[in-house]
């Protein structure tokens, strides 16, 4: 595939939507074609389901039935959005993919890693090229998320217990995939973040 394909991730709250609107407008001013997406959702299919996974309350599905909506969302989300994107030559900037399905539905439940993975490698099979993972202390992050308060706060309820455990599985993805992930301190001005970020896509684009 011709596109470049670059995710966000991190824990709820980490700043991830300000970053990537940063980082998408530096794309845009930079005039090159993509187009901007996230999980759960990212198409008409898969926005459906979104709003079953991350409404209600934290009992509403099992671990299991979770990692099957989460990929059966995905999976529309790549035939339908990303996977045309790319072959199209776009840049494809995307909040969230399946290493969130690694954090929050496998590293954070004993035993589940293993099922994540192979779900991904039957019916996905497709790894960004670049993933900023905004790294932020929990109670910060838990701060700034439950503050929105937008009525999707499904994950955020999990509690700050869930989110450290995420923020510990999170980096140690980025030690499994290091060329690939890239740890970025939340922690800071958003100016600085941002720049980190570009310079970060510099280097790839450059190699
Ligand atoms: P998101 O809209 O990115 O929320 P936020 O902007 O607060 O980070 O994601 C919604 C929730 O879905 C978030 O709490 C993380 C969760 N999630 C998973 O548990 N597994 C996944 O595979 C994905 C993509 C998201």
């Amino acid at each position: 595939m011709r596109g470049l394909f670059i995710t966000f991730e991190g824990i709820d709250g980490s700043g991830k939507t300000t970053q990537i609107n940063h980082f998408e407008k530096y794309i845009a001013d930079s005039g090159i074609d993509y187009i901007k997406t996230r999980e759960p959702g990212g198409s008409k299919g898969a926005e459906e389901i979104r709003s079953l996974l991350v409404k209600g309350k934290t009992s509403r599905w099992s671990p299991e039935t979770e990692i099957l909506l989460f990929f059966a969302s995905r999976r529309d989300h790549m035939e339908k959005t990303i996977t045309p994107a790319l072959e199209a030559g776009k840049i494809v900037i995307c909040d969230r993919f399946t290493d969130s399905s690694r954090i929050y539905q496998g590293f954070t439940r004993s035993g589940a890693v293993s099922k994540v993975d192979e779900l991904h490698n039957m019916m996905i099979d497709l790894e960004p090229n670049l993933t900023f993972i905004l790294d932020i202390e929990p109670r910060l992050a838990l701060k700034r998320g439950l503050a929105r308060n937008t009525g999707e706060d499904r994950f955020e309820d999990f509690g700050e217990e869930f989110q450290k455990k995420a923020r510990k599985g999170f980096l140690e993805l980025s030690e499994k995939f290091p060329t690939r992930c890239k740890v970025i301190n939340a922690d800071r001005d958003p100016s600085k973040i941002s720049k980190e970020i570009i310079n970060q896509y510099e280097n790839l684009i450059q190699v």
